[in-house]
C-alpha cells in the first residue's frame, strides 16, 4: 500500500507533482473532461505501474498529455495538414489525434502498437502540471478498470486510495465525459471513441470522418480486433446492471414490485416512488447531463441500488456521446 495524499491543487502542490510525476510517481489530476492519472510518458516503469494501479490489461494504449502542437510533433513520426487544422481548432481541449508514434514513445504507452493517441488539455491545474513537470504526461481516466470515469478528487480517492502518491483537487471536472479520440493513422480519419467533440464539428475541419462500427458490441461477438480498447463494451460500466428505457416509470415500477432497490436517472420525474427508488433528475440539456452523469452514476452505487434504470435521451447529434456511454453500460 501507498500512502495517498489528496491535497487542493495549489502551485505548491502543482509543483510538488510535477517533481513525482519526474521522479517515476503517479499522481492524479482534473482536466477539462475527466481525472487523469498521470505518469512521465518516456519512463516506460512509470507508465506501467499505471495498469498495475488501475488494474488495466497493458495491451489497452494510454493517452499522452502536452502542452502544444511542438511537444506533439516531437513524438509523432509525421504531422499531417489535418493534424495541424485540427490541433489548431481544437487545442487545447477534449480532441485526442492518434498518429503513428516515434521511437522515443515507449511501448509500454501504447500497448505495444505504432501508434500514439495525444491531446492538449485545457484544464489550467493539467497545463500548469505540464510546465511544471516539462515532459509529456500519459494519463488515462483515473478510476479502476471497467469502472465510469471520475469527475471529482474524491472518486478517484475511492478508486485509487493507497494506489497512487498523489491527487490534486481541482474540484468537480467540466466536460464530465472523456475526450474524443480520433484516428489520422488512416484515411479517411476514423473517430476510435465518442466523446465531447462532436462528430460535426470535426467534419467541419478534415471533411468526411468515419464513425465507429455502429454495433462495436456486434463486432467483439463476431472477434474482429477493434482497433481501440476504448470500443470494448463493457468499458464504462457501473457496478449495478443498467438499462435504458423509452417508459421508465413502468419499468421503474415493475423492478420495485419484484422486491429491486432501484436507482432511477430520470428526466422528468413524476409522483413519489417510496424508499426502495432513488431517483435522480438528470439536467435537460446534453452539456448539463454529460458533466453530471457519471457522478449521479456512483451515487446510485453508493445508495446500494441493485438497478438502474435510465430514461432514454432525445436522439439528436449532441447527445451520441452520452447514447455511446449509456449502451456501454447497459450492455
Ligand atoms: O478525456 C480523456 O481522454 C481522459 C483524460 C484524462 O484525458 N483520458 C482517457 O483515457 O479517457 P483512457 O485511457 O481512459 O481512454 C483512452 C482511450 C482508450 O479507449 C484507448 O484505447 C484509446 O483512447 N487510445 C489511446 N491511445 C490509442 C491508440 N494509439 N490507438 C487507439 N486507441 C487509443
Ligand atoms: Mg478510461
Amino acid at each position: 500500500m501507498i500512502e495517498t495524499k489528496c491535497v487542493p491543487a495549489t502551485p505548491e502542490a502543482i509543483a510538488e507533482a510535477a517533481a513525482r510525476i519526474r521522479s517515476g510517481e503517479l499522481v492524479a489530476f482534473p482536466t477539462e473532461t475527466v481525472y487523469g492519472l498521470g505518469a512521465h510518458a518516456l519512463n516506460p516503469q512509470a507508465v506501467a505501474a499505471i495498469f498495475t494501479a488501475k488494474g488495466r490489461p497493458a495491451t489497452n494504449p494510454l493517452i499522452v498529455h502536452v502542452l502544444d502542437i511542438e511537444a506533439a510533433r516531437s513524438l509523432v513520426t509525421t504531422w499531417p495538414a489535418h493534424a495541424q487544422r485540427l490541433a489548431e481548432r481544437f487545442w487545447p481541449g477534449p480532441l485526442t489525434l492518434v498518429l503513428p508514434k516515434n521511437a522515443s514513445v515507449p511501448d509500454e504507452v501504447t500497448g505495444g502498437g505504432p501508434t500514439v493517441g495525444l491531446r492538449a488539455p485545457s484544464h489550467p491545474v493539467a497545463r500548469a502540471l505540464l510546465e511544471a513537470a516539462r515532459v509529456p504526461i500519459a494519463a488515462p481516466s483515473a478510476n479502476r478498470s471497467n469502472h465510469v470515469s471520475p469527475t471529482t478528487a474524491q472518486h478517484v480517492w475511492d478508486d485509487l486510495k493507497g494506489r497512487i502518491a498523489l491527487i490534486l483537487d481541482g474540484g468537480p471536472t467540466q466536460g464530465g465525459l472523456e475526450s474524443t479520440v480520433l484516428s489520422l493513422a488512416e484515411d479517411p480519419p476514423r473517430i476510435l471513441r465518442l466523446g465531447l467533440i462532436p462528430p460535426a464539428a470535426i467534419e467541419a475541419v478534415v471533411g468526411p470522418i468515419r464513425l465507429p462500427p455502429l454495433s462495436s458490441a456486434q463486432a467483439e461477438e463476431e472477434g474482429t480486433p477493434l482497433p481501440s480498447p476504448g470500443m470494448l463494451r463493457r468499458h464504462y460500466a457501473p457496478k449495478v446492471p443498467l438499462e435504458i428505457a423509452e417508459n421508465a416509470a413502468a419499468r421503474v415500477q415493475e423492478l420495485l414490485a419484484q422486491g429491486e432497490r432501484v436507482g432511477w436517472l430520470a428526466l422528468q420525474v413524476l409522483g413519489r416512488w417510496g424508499e426502495n427508488a432513488v431517483v435522480i433528475k438528470m439536467p435537460a440539456s446534453a452539456e448539463a447531463y454529460a458533466q453530471r452523469l457519471y457522478a449521479a452514476l456512483r451515487e446510485l452505487e453508493a445508495e446500494a441500488v441493485t438497478r438502474i434504470v435510465v430514461d432514454a435521451p432525445p436522439q439528436t447529434q449532441e447527445w451520441l456521446a452520452i447514447w455511446d456511454r449509456l449502451r456501454r453500460a447497459a450492455a
